[in-house]
């Protein structure tokens, strides 16, 4: 262990819930309430330097959720195309540390050896949505993506990465999903947001937490 790394707990996980399809994994309630309100003060706290921003699709098209990063890296998406970039785009700023909680509950979910180091924040508001697409800008797309759902209860869609059905499953505040091994590369994306399904976030909506390896670091 170096001189400077964190000290930092195991993350405790909740059993873990079956799913349909092989590779997408669930736990949820993984955070509980107190730990929600503690990983939203630490969103909430990285906003002052890291604002959330809306970004625009390459073809110009402007996003409905509203984005920022925590981490190294940060996933941004302008008319350059989809990258992973260490700055933020409108300050120019480095993109605030990742939260320890976070490289804990990584550890305790993904068969992995190396750490995230990109965490994509996204703010939905009772009209946001996010369109089926893979993930699929890591350098390798064999590390897992985990992600965290605070807020507003959500309806994610999922399918195989080719061809077949998609389903949904609810995403409720303090879930943890993940795609890994044969879902790495599954079709996925929210629906819609159920407005008023939590009282977390002061002004309502969801805040929907990624993390993932860039392989740019
Ligand atoms: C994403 O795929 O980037 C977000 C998924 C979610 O909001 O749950
Ligand atoms: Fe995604």
């Amino acid at each position: 262990m170096s001189l400077s790394s964190t000290p930092s707990a195991a993350f405790d996980l909740p059993p873990e819930t079956p799913t349909a399809l092989p590779g997408f994994r669930l736990w949820k309630g993984a955070f509980d309430r107190a730990a929600q309100v503690a990983l939203l003060a630490q969103v909430t706290a990285a906003e002052a330097t890291a604002p959330f921003y809306r970004p625009e699709t390459p073809g110009g098209r402007p996003f409905s959720v509203r984005m920022t990063n925590l981490g190294p890296m940060g996933w941004v998406s302008d008319r350059a195309g989809y990258r992973y970039q260490p700055t933020h785009p409108v300050t120019g700023a480095p993109w605030p540390p990742m939260p320890t909680i976070l490289l804990d509950l990584w550890r305790a979910t993904a068969a992995w050896p190396a750490p995230p180091d990109a965490c994509l924040v996204n703010l939905y508001d009772a009209r946001a949505r996010m369109g089926l697409h893979q993930d699929r800008d890591e350098a390798d797309l064999a590390a897992p993506v985990l992600s965290i759902s605070l807020g507003d209860a959500a309806v994610f869609r999922i399918g195989p990465a080719q061809v077949g059905p998609t389903a949904t499953v609810r995403l409720e505040s303090g879930d943890v999903c993940a795609l890994t091994g044969p879902a790495r590369l599954a079709r996925h994306g929210i629906d819609r947001v159920l407005a008023g399904s939590s009282t977390l976030l002061p002004d309502g909506g969801r805040l929907n937490l990624t993390l993932r390896r860039s392989g740019r670091t």
